[in-house]
C-alpha cells in the first residue's frame, strides 16, 4: 500500500469515473488531494478533498489554480476535457472530428501550466484508451487523440525531467462517461468486451491503481499501462 503522507495531488476530472477512485486511493494513501472539475463534487465520494472548479480549457482559471496550489507533488489529468464525436469516418462531421481533440488540449495545458509549479520530484499520469491502438469501428477520432495523448506522453518526458510523466490507457470501463442505463448499459459492454482477453468491462478502480503505481515508482517515465482487459491484443 502505497504510503502518500505530506504529497499533495490535484486530480483534473476527479469527480467521477477514473479520477474519483485515483483521487479516493490517494486519500487512503494519505495524500492531500485537490479535485478538479468544472460541476464539482457530484456525490459524497469527494469528503475530505479541497474540491475547485475549473474548466480545462480555461487557460487562466488553470493559472490561478496552480499559483494557489504551487508547490504540489502529482498532477492527474483524467477529465474528458469536452465532447467527442463517433461513427464512421466517411460519414464523420470534420469540426467534430476536430472538437474530439479538446481532450487533448485540456491534457497539454494542465501540464504546461502546472509542471513549473510542482515539486522537482513531483508526477504526471495521462489517460489514453484502447481504440489509440485497436481499430474499432466509430473510434477513429478518440483513437487518434489517444495516439496523439500517449505521443505527447513520450514526447514530454525528456522535456519536463525531473518531473515524471506516464499514461494509463483503459479499456472499456464501466463510468458515468456512458449515459446508458439498465439493460442497454450491459448489452453494450457485454457486446463490446465479449471477444477480449478477459470479456468483461473494467472497473474504474483497476486502472486508478495503475495510476497509483505510476506516481510511487520513481523509475518509471515516458511510458503507457495497458489496464484493457486483453482489448488491444483481441
Ligand atoms: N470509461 C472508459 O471506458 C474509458 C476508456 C478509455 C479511456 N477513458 C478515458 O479516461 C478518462 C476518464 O474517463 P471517465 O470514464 O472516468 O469519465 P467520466 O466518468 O465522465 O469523468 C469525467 C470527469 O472529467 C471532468 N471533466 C470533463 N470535462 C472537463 C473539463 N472541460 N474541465 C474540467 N473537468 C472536466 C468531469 O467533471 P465535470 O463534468 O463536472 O467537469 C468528470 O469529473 C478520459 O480521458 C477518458 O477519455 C475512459
Amino acid at each position: 500500500m502505497a504510503n502518500f503522507k505530506g504529497k499533495k495531488a490535484i486530480i483534473f476530472g476527479g469527480t467521477s469515473g477514473i479520477g474519483l477512485e485515483i483521487a479516493k486511493l490517494l486519500r487512503t494513501a494519505k495524500a492531500e488531494v485537490v479535485t478538479v472539475s468544472r460541476r464539482g463534487p457530484i456525490s459524497d465520494e469527494n469528503e475530505g478533498m479541497q474540491n475547485e472548479i475549473a474548466d480545462v480549457q480555461d487557460r487562466k482559471a488553470l493559472e490561478l489554480l496552480f499559483e494557489k496550489h504551487s508547490g504540489f507533488d502529482f498532477l492527474v489529468n483524467a477529465a474528458t476535457g469536452g465532447p467527442r464525436a463517433v461513427g464512421p469516418f466517411l460519414d464523420m462531421d470534420l469540426d467534430g472530428f476536430q472538437g474530439s481533440f479538446a481532450k487533448l488540449w485540456g491534457y497539454v495545458n494542465s501540464v504546461r501550466l502546472g509542471a513549473p509549479h510542482m515539486a522537482k520530484d513531483g508526477a504526471i499520469v495521462l489517460l489514453s484508451g484502447y481504440p489509440a491502438r485497436k481499430p474499432r469501428p466509430g473510434a477513429l477520432a478518440i483513437g487518434t487523440v489517444g495516439n496523439a495523448v500517449e505521443g505527447f506522453i513520450r514526447l514530454a518526458a525528456a522535456e519536463i525531467k525531473p518531473l515524471r510523466i506516464n499514461g494509463v490507457c483503459p479499456g472499456l470501463i464501466d463510468t458515468p462517461m456512458f449515459a446508458m442505463e439498465g439493460e442497454a448499459r450491459e448489452n453494450h459492454f457485454s457486446s463490446t468486451t465479449k471477444d477480449h482477453l478477459i470479456p468483461r468491462v473494467g472497473k474504474p478502480e483497476e486502472v486508478a491503481a495503475a495510476a497509483i503505481f505510476l506516481l510511487e515508482n520513481a523509475f518509471v517515465t515516458g511510458t503507457i499501462v495497458d489496464v484493457d482487459g486483453g482489448a488491444i491484443l483481441s
